[in-house]
């Protein structure tokens, strides 16, 4: 009887390595466990079978049923092991990405067209000796207003209408206060220009936005004059378009500067004749300039009996309006891709 459960124990055995060997998934190796070491498996019913055997019997069939099973569970483990890494090898070759790989062209991002020109702005005013600073966009009063020579009941608030914080900041209407933070900071004599974003209470339109962007210019130093602002100016120019370009002066009131200029250059696209992009005028304004008002250079701790200087306010978005042919301000926050995918 002993001799038969024994054979029975090396047949299973064998089946069952069989069986393992055959499995190719970890499914399939968990239900030869199940047949096999289960409770209802053929071993236990054989085992159960020990208490109609002598004790000599028992003692046979016992262990020869006990080497079985850890030999069939040594099996389960060695062959769960090579099939967990195989599968991990699997997903290892097919999740592999490859971060050296350019994404697809669509999905890059790149410079907005306003910081390009405002990068190449910088660039150009570096390589004519200005240092670049940077300002807060939330701005005291006194710094975008009061020390600018506009007082509180200055009608040219009025145009300046903007975003007051609690407490009294704003949000910047110019880059123009930083002139007088320059100053303090830097003293005289001085070249800087403060590129930035600026904002304003405006009805939005083609040409209006509550947020753009300008750069400020400044130049203090001993016996400056319009000659020398002309000089930058037209250098600038010149640089943008990669060839002189006819500029003129027209008088214009800022609070800040005395005496007050614009600057316009020929229109390029009718040599001046008047089109619809010059508004049939033949020229195009540039930005708003002039020589620094005394009373910002003693706000910027300058002695205006000593130093002279001009500034000037370049508006960024109309720059790169006219470099691209973009009709719409609206266009540059509008954060639309298929406005930013253009360039
Ligand atoms: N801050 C003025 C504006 O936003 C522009 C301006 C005019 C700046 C004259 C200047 C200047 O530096 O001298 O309208």
């Amino acid at each position: 009887m002993s001799e038969s459960l024994l054979q029975s124990i090396r047949a299973i055995e064998s089946r069952v390595r069989a069986a393992i060997a055959a499995a190719e998934s970890i499914e399939t190796l968990q239900a030869v466990e199940r047949d096999a070491l289960g409770k209802t498996g053929e071993l236990a019913q054989i085992l159960r079978g020990l208490k109609d055997l002598d004790d000599a019997g028992k003692k046979a069939v016992g262990q020869a049923g006990n080497v079985a099973k850890r030999a069939i569970e040594a099996g389960l483990a060695e062959r769960r092991a090579a099939l967990e890494a195989a599968a991990i090898a699997v997903a290892l070759t097919r999740d592999r990405i490859d971060p050296t790989e350019p994404a697809p062209r669509r999905l890059s991002g790149h410079e907005h067209p306003v910081k390009a020109v405002m990068r190449e702005l910088e660039d150009l005013f570096e390589s004519m000796g200005f240092t670049v600073v940077d300002g807060p966009e939330i701005e005291t009063d006194f710094f975008n207003f009061e020390a600018l020579n506009i007082p509180p009941h200055h009608p040219a608030r009025d145009t300046q209408d903007t975003f007051y914080v609690a407490g009294g900041p704003v949000l910047r209407t110019h880059t123009s206060g930083m002139q007088v933070r320059a100053m303090r900071k830097l003293g005289a004599p001085l070249r800087v220009v403060a590129p930035g974003r600026v904002f304003r209470n405006e009805t939005q339109d083609a040409t209006h936005e509550h947020t753009f962007h300008q750069l400020e210019g400044l130049v203090v130093d001993e016996g400056i004059s319009i000659a020398h602002l002309k000089a930058v100016l037209d250098e600038l120019l010149a640089r943008l378009f990669g060839e002189r370009v006819e500029t003129r002066l027209r008088p214009h009131h800022f609070p800040f500067v005395e005496p007050g200029l614009e600057l316009d250059f020929r229109c390029r696209l009718c040599n001046g004749k008047g089109c619809a992009t010059c508004k049939g005028g033949g020229w195009i304004e540039l930005c708003g300039c002039g020589m620094v008002h005394p009373k910002v250079l003693q706000a910027g701790n300058v002695d205006p009996e000593r130093f002279t200087g001009f500034a000037f306010g370049l508006g960024i978005d109309r720059l790169t309006m006219m470099r691209h042919a973009i009709s719409d301000i609206r266009w540059m926050m509008s954060g639309d891709l298929r406005f930013l995918g253009q360039f």
